[in-house]
C-alpha cells in the first residue's frame, strides 16, 4: 500500500503561539493579508516586533476570495518585493495569501492560474498562516478556494506550494468573533470532520484524526451555544478544525462541499451556512453505504445510532441559529442546471455514494 500523509512544514498550536511568528520570518519585506478585525492586534502586537522590515498590510477581502481582489493583492506584494507572505484572518484571507505566495515569483496572475488548472508546486518565498476562525482549515491544506465574480464559478487552486511553511493556530485569535461567524465556521469544520470520516477515501489514520476532530468541534459548538465563552471552548473549536483539516487533506470531503460550492459562489450563501443546510440531506443519502463508519462517529459523540446522530446534528444546527433550507437566498429549480454542472469537484468524487445529475436536483428540491 502506498501511504502518504502531508501537512504544513511546521504546525504550532496553543495559546499565544502567534508571538513566535517574528522569529520564523526570513530576511526581506513582509506582506500581510489580514481581516479588518485583525488589523488592531497586528498593529499593536506584531508590527513593533518587525521594526527594520518593510511591512505592508492588505485588508478588505470579503468572505469568499474573489479572483480580482486576489490579483490586486498579488500585484501589491510584487510591488513591495515581499519575501514573506502572511495570511492572518479567516479562510478567504488565508486562501488569498496562499495564492499570492505560490504565484509571487511565477510571473502569472491568479486569474491565469484559475483558468489553467495547473498545479502550483514551486514557491520561493516564506508563507505562514494564522487563522482567526475555526472553519475552513485553510492553514492545513494545499489548496485555495477562489471565486470568479464574472462566471460565479468557485473552485480550488492546488499544489504542494500551498502548504504553509508555518501554521500558527492560536485559539485566542478566535475570541471576540461574532456568534454568527463562530456558528457558520464551526459548521464548516463539523461538516469537514463528518465528510472526511465517511469519505470513500478515508482510512484508519484519517478516521483517527477526523473522528477526534469532529468530537472536539461538536463539544465546542455545544458549549458555545450554551453560552460558555471560556478559552477551553475556543481551544476545542480550533483543535477540532485542525485535526479534521489534517484528515481531509488525504481523505477528501463529500457532497455537502461539492454541491455547496456552486451554490455559495452564485447565490452568496456563506460557505459554512451552505454546508450546514446541505449536511443533513447528504448524510441521509450516504447512510446506507456508510453505516459502520457513521456508527463509530456517533458512538464517539455519544449520540447513539447513526440515525440518532443525524437528528442530533439537525438539533445542533437549530441551536446555532443556522437555517435548514435556501429560502433566504431564493434558490430555485431554474438554478439547478448551474449547480449540477459545476458541482463535480474532487469533493463529489470522494462522496461515498455517487449522485446522478437527477439525484443532485432531487436533493436540492428538498431544500428550496
Ligand atoms: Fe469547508
Amino acid at each position: 500500500m502506498i501511504f502518504e500523509m502531508r501537512s504544513p512544514e511546521t504546525v504550532l498550536f496553543g495559546r499565544k503561539v502567534r508571538e513566535q511568528l517574528p522569529e520564523l520570518l526570513p530576511e526581506g519585506n513582509v506582506f500581510i493579508i489580514c481581516g479588518a478585525h485583525s488589523k488592531n492586534i497586528l498593529e499593536k502586537e506584531l508590527l513593533p516586533k518587525l521594526a527594520g522590515k518593510k511591512v505592508e498590510l492588505f485588508t478588505g477581502f470579503p468572505a469568499e476570495a474573489p479572483l480580482d481582489i486576489t490579483d490586486h493583492a498579488l500585484n501589491a506584494a510584487r510591488n513591495v518585493n515581499a519575501r514573506s507572505i502572511i495570511g492572518w484572518g479567516g479562510g478567504s484571507c488565508i486562501d488569498a495569501a496562499k495564492t499570492v505566495a505560490s504565484l509571487l515569483d511565477s510571473g502569472i496572475s491568479a486569474s491565469e492560474a484559475f483558468r489553467s488548472d495547473l498545479p502550483l508546486n514551486e514557491r520561493k518565498c516564506f508563507f505562514a498562516a494564522l487563522p482567526t476562525t475555526a472553519g475552513t482549515a485553510a492553514e492545513m491544506t494545499p489548496n485555495a478556494v477562489l471565486c470568479d465574480p464574472e462566471s460565479n464559478v468557485k473552485k480550488s487552486l492546488r499544489g504542494s506550494a500551498m502548504f504553509a511553511d508555518a501554521a500558527l493556530i492560536d485559539p485566542e485569535l478566535l475570541m471576540g468573533a461574532p456568534d454568527h461567524v463562530i456558528y457558520s465556521s464551526g459548521f464548516d469544520a463539523l461538516t469537514q470532520g463528518i465528510e472526511s470520516t465517511i469519505s470513500a477515501k478515508s482510512d484508519a489514520m484519517t478516521m483517527m484524526l477526523s473522528i477526534e476532530g469532529t468530537f472536539l468541534t461538536w463539544q465546542g459548538l455545544q458549549q458555545y451555544s450554551a453560552g460558555n465563552r471560556e478559552i477551553g471552548v475556543f481551544e476545542a473549536l480550533a483543535r477540532g478544525c485542525m485535526l479534521s483539516g489534517a484528515a481531509f487533506v488525504r481523505s477528501g470531503l463529500g457532497a455537502a462541499h461539492g454541491i455547496g460550492h456552486p451554490i455559495s459562489g452564485s447565490k452568496g450563501v456563506p460557505h459554512g451556512v451552505c454546508c450546514a443546510i446541505l449536511l443533513i440531506e447528504v448524510l441521509k443519502w450516504n447512510l446506507p453505504v456508510v453505516h459502520e463508519k457513521m456508527l463509530q462517529l456517533s458512538r464517539r459523540l455519544d449520540c447513539g445510532t447513526p440515525e440518532q446522530f443525524i437528528d442530533a446534528v439537525a438539533a445542533l444546527r437549530c441551536k446555532c441559529g443556522l437555517p435548514e433550507n435556501f429560502k433566504d437566498w431564493s434558490l430555485a429549480a431554474a438554478d439547478f442546471p448551474f449547480v449540477v454542472k459545476n458541482c463535480r469537484s474532487g469533493s463529489m468524487k470522494s462522496n461515498p455514494r455517487p449522485f446522478s445529475d437527477e439525484e443532485v436536483a432531487a436533493l436540492l428540491e428538498k431544500l428550496i
